[in-house]
């Protein structure tokens, strides 16, 4: 029986020897965290990033940005990994050589058992000090929101990138080389529309790698991915990878 995947995009995933899969909020769509740009479900649909995911906005307001992160703490804290997380943990141990660059902060991944991550975009389960950018673990026990550094004072925020500051070096660093040389690279559940994620899809096309697109809707991707497939990513992920390694 055909699997509905075009056999050409199957015989290249089951031979390729590095794969990247690179994922965003989609991804975690089914396990209730609420993605971005969603019209109507999205978060900046009903929050101004300005307001709360700046550096400016934090400086502001320190405690409004730190309850609105403790809120998708929460969030987070309740949801568990779906079919989509596992199937990108499963994929980890079917290629020989792979790894999942995520723009997602929720740490779900992890959850699923993927262990070759690499995070764009931090990690909301990790504070920094706002003055110093040191990650921290503990917190002085004033009571305060946000709590404060123990070395120095400053308040902490959330180990998070902002609009407006730039990614950690390393990660990105990893995440370009793969994207250079993998044979595949699968853009998942995000769309495609931040930068330089946004850009890794695009390298690896332009480095001779097919790239194969899982999205509920198109996105500026579509156009010029080998193939774009639509729709859940809970559903046409594990579809994929039985179609690729039946047995
Ligand atoms: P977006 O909200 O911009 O895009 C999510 C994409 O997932 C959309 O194209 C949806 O159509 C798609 N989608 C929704 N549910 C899906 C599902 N079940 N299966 C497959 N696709 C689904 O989220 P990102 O692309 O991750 O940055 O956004 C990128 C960055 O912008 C985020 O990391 C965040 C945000 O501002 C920072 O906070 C720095």
């Amino acid at each position: 029986m055909s699997s509905g995947f075009d056999p050409r995009l199957v015989q290249r995933l089951r031979h390729a020897r590095r794969v990247v899969a690179l994922t965003g909020a989609g991804i975690s769509a089914a396990s209730g965290i609420p993605t971005f740009r969603d019209a109507q479900t999205g978060l900046w649909a009903r929050f101004r990033p300005e307001e709360l995911a700046t550096p400016e906005a934090f400086r502001r307001d320190p405690r409004l940005v730190w309850d609105w992160y403790e809120w998708r703490r929460g969030l987070v804290a309740d949801a568990e990994p779906n079919a989509g997380h596992r199937a990108l943990a499963r994929l980890e141990g079917l290629v020989p050589d792979f790894l999942l660059v995520t723009q997602n902060v929720d740490g779900l991944h992890q959850r699923a058992g993927s262990r070759a991550i690499v995070e764009l975009h931090g990690n909301i389960h990790r504070n920094k000090c706002f003055a110093e950018g040191t990650v921290v673990a503990e917190r002085l026990d004033t009571g305060e929101r946000p709590p404060r550094c123990p070395r120095c004072g400053a308040h902490l925020r959330p180990d998070v990138v902002w609009f407006g500051e730039t990614l950690p070096a390393q990660a990105l660093a990893e995440a370009d080389t793969a994207a250079r040389g993998c044979d595949v690279l699968l853009s998942i559940g995000t769309s495609a529309a931040v930068f330089p994620a946004a850009q890794l899809p695009v390298t690896a096309l332009q480095s001779g790698a097919m790239v194969v697109e899982v999205n509920k809707d198109p996105t500026p991707l579509s156009a010029v991915a080998t193939f774009s497939l639509l729709g859940r990513a809970g559903e046409l992920l594990p579809r994929l990878l039985e179609a690729t390694w039946p047995d």
